[in-house]
């Protein structure tokens, strides 16, 4: 057993000299690695008869040990020794001023949800969230569009292959109009709900996103009728745009899901080859742009929703986020949203510190 000893008080003497990490790893896998000197020792154990092993197993094991506690404790010298080194070396002016960019910003479509959100809490809506991954049912059927209704086919849908377990299709939802049957459904009425999301439809080019964001816009009481409507969206899209001169278009439409359907347009005026809001769409070199699609909520789908029709009314609005981040804040190509491009981040992007308050005013930097 003087050979065992002999081992022992070889490796922590050689352990002890190690200079380096590096070193210290290499004696490591020569006596604790797979090939290593005490490893194969400990495999000699199996070989042993009982008694032996009984004698021989707590000293191979005890020298074990102390070789890889050796090995801790030299690693933890090192590190400390590291750390001091450091320590020593690094100097840190705490009197030169903080970086001048700041690495982080707040993504436009973010910033224009909080201002959304912002304004329209001040009208009395609170924030409805409903699943991305939506079922057929909420989706379309509920919202007035059957099974065969042509209006499906002009939403790209994105499908799932299967089908839930109460045998509903499954797929992306196309809309954010979906949280409308949900709050309804969860909610009951007087309702007044805004709903931002991400949406999904099978579309690419400049101005079409297979993902993309809407807000929906929901208000169920009685008596509500299309003055209501009409009034929110002017005052929601004075607020936004943080001008009093906006001029809106209301045209018939038609969506299966409200009835009468309104398409809303917002004038703007040409001002030196640059679009900016806030024009009269009728006058020369002034134009009008559509910009959301709204209604009173068909009856229908105050049923689909388990609601009395006789006792409940309201209207719906929805409309693209991205598009009213590209009219507010001026950028052309929505494809690059979604690029993740540093550049544009830096451009376009908010300062996390520019909170959208009605009282500052709801547009970034004011
Ligand atoms: N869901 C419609 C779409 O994505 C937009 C829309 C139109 C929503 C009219 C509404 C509405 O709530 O009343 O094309």
């Amino acid at each position: 057993m003087t050979d065992l000893a002999q081992l022992q008080s070889d490796a922590l003497a050689r352990i002890e000299a190690a200079d380096d990490a590096e070193a210290l790893e290499a004696l490591r896998i020569e006596f604790l690695g797979k090939q290593g000197s005490i490893s194969a020792l400990m495999k000699t154990l199996g070989k042993m008869t009982p008694e032996e092993r009984q004698e021989q197993a707590p000293k191979i094991q005890g020298a074990r040990t102390a070789v890889a506690d050796a090995i801790t404790a030299r690693k933890e010298a090192f590190e400390a020794a590291e750390l001091e080194r450091k320590l020593a070396e690094e100097r840190l002016d705490l009197t030169l001023p903080a970086p001048q960019s700041p690495k982080g910003s707040v993504h436009p479509v973010s910033q224009v949800m909080d201002e959304l959100a912002e304004i329209f809490a001040d009208l009395g809506f609170s924030v409805a969230t409903g699943p991305e991954i939506e079922d057929d049912w909420h989706n379309f059927t509920a919202l007035n569009m059957a099974e065969t209704h042509p209006a499906r086919a002009m939403h790209d849908t994105f499908y799932f292959p299967d089908q839930d377990a109460d045998g509903n299709r499954m797929l992306l939802r196309t809309h954010t109009s979906p949280v409308q049957i949900r709050s309804m459904v969860k909610e009951g009425a007087p309702i007044r709900i805004i709903a931002p999301g991400r949406v999904y439809r099978s579309d690419s080019d400049a101005t079409h996103t297979p993902m993309f964001h809407q807000i929906e816009g929901l208000v169920i009481d009685r008596d509500i009728n299309l003055g209501h409507l009409k009034w929110t969206l002017e005052t929601f899209l004075k607020a936004f745009f943080e001008r009093d001169d906006i001029v809106l278009r209301l045209r018939p439409s038609y969506f299966p899901f409200t009835e009468p359907s309104v398409e809303v347009d917002v004038g703007w005026q040409d001002v030196k080859g640059r679009r900016v809001l806030g024009g009269d769409g009728d006058a020369p070199g002034h134009g009008w742009m559509e910009l959301l699609g709204s209604g009173m909520v068909n009856r229908r789908v105050i049923e689909f929703a388990g609601l009395d029709p006789d006792e409940w009314q309201g209207f719906a609005f929805g409309v693209g986020v991205d598009r009213l981040a590209m009219l507010k804040y001026g950028m052309d190509d929505l494809r690059a949203f979604f690029d993740g491009d540093q550049r544009w981040l830096d451009h376009y992007g908010f300062s996390p510190f520019d909170q959208p308050t009605l009282s500052a005013g709801v547009g970034a930097g004011a």
